[in-house]
């Protein structure tokens, strides 16, 4: 099967190797030719570990490299029949990008966002065949994540919901379908977790490495909450927050934080810039930025 990767960043390149070792024929496609230029460095490194781990050899290792081809022209998708997108969570250019894409393929060709938050049925909206249209949420680091939602809008044909629940079985994912609200249903779930961490640590009841610390050791979370905005991003957990918080009618359950808007204003994105809530610069453990 071929499948097209909008968005060689974080996600993208995950879902690249996810199609890849699955076995499909991966054509990754960013406008921004060092992230390709990343993603392939990334994707050599992440499979060069593996196989000093022993978890796969040499020739699986080639074989999921030969898989991949990286193109900075989103043309060169036209013959894909399943295309998933990963770039900056914003409507408006997520719309353009599927314009454009829906120009150059085939009317049984698949088209489905990796949004963590937007209205499947507005992106969709944008399209002369809305019902190619699907959500297909991963989560991050993908390749080591399970889950996957699957999100009909309503435009979203029975057939195209039957394929992709069957393409992500094949993949080795959890897929569980849900319904096209806001923050679907991880996301908003999560919501609380940051939001209420942001603000205990806004109001100065403690500092933010006490709360991961509270949050690890006694709640037993694999990451604290800052740790875990920092490895998302906070660029994109703002944005995401954001979003879910308008999408709500302005819930003030879902209000974002000054705290990380700021971060994300000033560069302080996270793991990917070396800063955010903490610093990464050094190889050393990560430490209060
Ligand atoms: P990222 O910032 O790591 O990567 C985005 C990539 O898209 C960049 O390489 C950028 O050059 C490229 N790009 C931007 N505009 C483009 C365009 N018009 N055409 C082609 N390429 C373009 O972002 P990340 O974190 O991978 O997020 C991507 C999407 O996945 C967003 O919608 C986000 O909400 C969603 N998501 C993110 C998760 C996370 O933990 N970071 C988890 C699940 C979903």
């Amino acid at each position: 099967m071929k499948v097209g990767i909008i968005g060689s960043g974080t996600m993208g390149s995950g879902i690249a190797q996810i199609a890849a070792t699955a076995g499909c024929n991966v054509l990754v496609y960013d406008t921004n030719t060092t992230a390709l230029e990343n993603s392939k460095t990334k994707l050599d490194k992440i499979l060069t570990r593996l196989v000093e781990k022993g978890r796969i050899d040499v020739a699986e290792k080639n074989r999921i490299q030969a898989n991949i081809a990286y193109v900075n022209q989103l043309e060169a998708l036209a013959s894909v029949e399943l295309t998933i997108e990963a770039i900056v969570e914003d409507l408006t250019i997520k719309q353009k990008v599927f314009q454009e894409l829906e120009s150059y393929q085939t009317e049984d060709a698949i088209i489905a966002s990796n949004t963590s938050s937007l209205s499947i049925a507005s992106i969709a909206s944008a399209l002369k065949k809305p019902s190619r249209v699907i959500g297909i949420h991963f989560f991050n680091p993908a390749p080591l994540m399970a889950l996957v939602e699957i999100i009909p809008a309503v435009q979203t044909s029975e057939e195209v919901k039957q394929k992709v629940v069957n393409i992500i079985a094949d993949w080795k994912k959890v897929g569980v379908l849900v319904k096209d609200t806001p923050g679907f249903i991880v996301n908003r779930v999560a919501r609380p977790f940051y939001g209420e961490s942001l603000r205990i640590y806004e109001e100065g009841k403690a500092d933010f490495i006490t709360i991961d610390t509270a949050l690890k050791e006694i709640g037993g979370f694999r990451m604290g909450p800052f740790e875990l905005m920092d490895f998302i991003g906070n660029d994109v957990n703002y944005t995401v927050t954001e979003t879910v918080f308008k999408s709500f009618y302005y819930d003030p359950r879902y209000k974002p934080s000054f705290t990380q808007k700021r971060l994300s204003e000033a560069g302080y994105l996270g793991r990917k810039s070396g800063r955010g809530f903490y610093d990464y610069s050094t190889e050393i453990k990560p430490t209060p930025a």
